[in-house]
């Protein structure tokens, strides 16, 4: 099966194309440095930037490759505007190959793509597992039963992991996006002589960061900011925000005894949490499973991943047109 995956959720748009189980491009062109002078994503020129760089990543992919079987994009979550941008280029191709059209969630994509190895995609997952989403713009925690079953244990209450990253990084100064500087400016911390309450809801599995976040910014104030200062903010940060993720992430393991845990989005790309989830759950006779660096954050491999477990499944069979349409799907049921 050769699929064309398209993504434009955020602020990176991308195409992919898979054959079997192949990997065969990726390719990514990221709007940092158009966002970065805003200190932040502004959805509209996200937007525009999709509808202008789609087309010629389509015309780069489709270049020299075979005609695709089926075709998928992410329909959400993401912003509004950008994520019309996939919807009209994928449908527009799939009426024009008159191919299936498969519509995928963005956060399930995350997940699946701690599957791939070496542009493969394996079976690595032993279901159940727990499910740790860490992303600009989730945080979110399931227990996936079997590809596309999936329950929502908790989520955030306010901030998400990554945008407690980029926020702090902004108190200090940083550029967008914060969470991969806040990182390394963390590792050249020299003074580790204070630390920030770990943010904990204590019932449940929902996170708050929002705390987290002022208490950094009562830390800075009126201080004065010397790039020694701001490390040992960074590393007592970035300590903090990972404890708060792995503790309910292990009581989740723990609630429902499972053998292994995935770790997907933007955040999974932090050697920091890698390490802490890494070595508590290894302890507890656990396998951490992580995306490869590149696939952390959007890509449209991950939408193909997607599509390639659905048609595995023999969903979609005859089909032209599947679940195309922009609704947030409501599939991830809170329990
Ligand atoms: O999954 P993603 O690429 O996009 C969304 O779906 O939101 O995640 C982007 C987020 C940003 O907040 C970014 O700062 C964060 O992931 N991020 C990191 C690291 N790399 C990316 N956060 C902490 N440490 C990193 N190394
Ligand atoms: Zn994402």
């Amino acid at each position: 099966m050769k699929i064309l995956a398209l993504e434009s959720t955020c602020d990176e748009t991308s195409v992919a194309f898979l054959n079997g189980r192949k990997i065969e491009k990726n390719l990514v062109y990221s709007q940092i440095k158009i966002h970065r002078k805003y200190k932040g994503v502004v959805p509209e020129a996200a937007s525009r930037a999709h509808s202008e760089k789609m087309a010629a990543l389509l015309k780069k992919i489709t270049a020299n490759s075979k005609k695709p079987q089926a075709i998928t994009f992410c329909r959400g979550p993401g912003l509004n505007g950008s994520l019309i941008v996939s919807a009209v280029a994928a449908k527009t191709l799939s009426e024009y190959y008159a191919i299936p059209l498969i519509g995928v969630n963005h956060l399930e994509g995350h997940f699946l793509s701690c599957e791939i190895e070496n542009d493969e995609i394996k079976n690595k997952f032993k279901f159940p597992l727990i499910v740790l989403i860490a992303s600009g713009g989730h945080s979110e925690l399931w227990l996936a039963e079997n590809y596309g079953i999936y329950k929502l244990l908790g989520s955030t209450r306010d901030d998400a992991a990554g945008e407690a990253f980029d926020k702090t990084a902004k108190l200090l100064g940083f550029p967008y996006p914060g969470g991969p500087i806040l990182e390394r400016e963390a590792l050249k911390a020299s003074k580790k002589d204070f630390s920030f309450p770990i943010p904990f809801v204590r019932e449940g599995f929902d996170f708050s960061f929002s705390g987290l976040k002022t208490a950094v910014a009562y830390k800075l104030d009126g201080k004065k900011l010397s790039i020694g200062f701001k490390r040992s903010v960074c590393y007592a940060f970035q300590e903090a925000a990972v404890d708060a993720l792995l503790k309910k992430t292990a009581q989740a393991a723990e609630k429902y005894k499972v053998k292994q845990i995935a770790v997907g989005g933007g955040v999974s790309a932090n050697g920091r949490l890698r390490e802490a989830f890494t070595s508590y759950f290894k302890g507890k006779n656990i396998e951490t499973l992580f995306p490869q660096k590149k696939y952390c954050s959007d890509n449209a491999a991950m939408a193909g991943l997607c599509a390639f477990r659905r048609l595995e499944a023999g969903e979609f069979k005859n089909c032209v047109s599947v679940n195309a349409d922009l609704k947030i799907e409501s599939w991830r049921k809170k329990c």
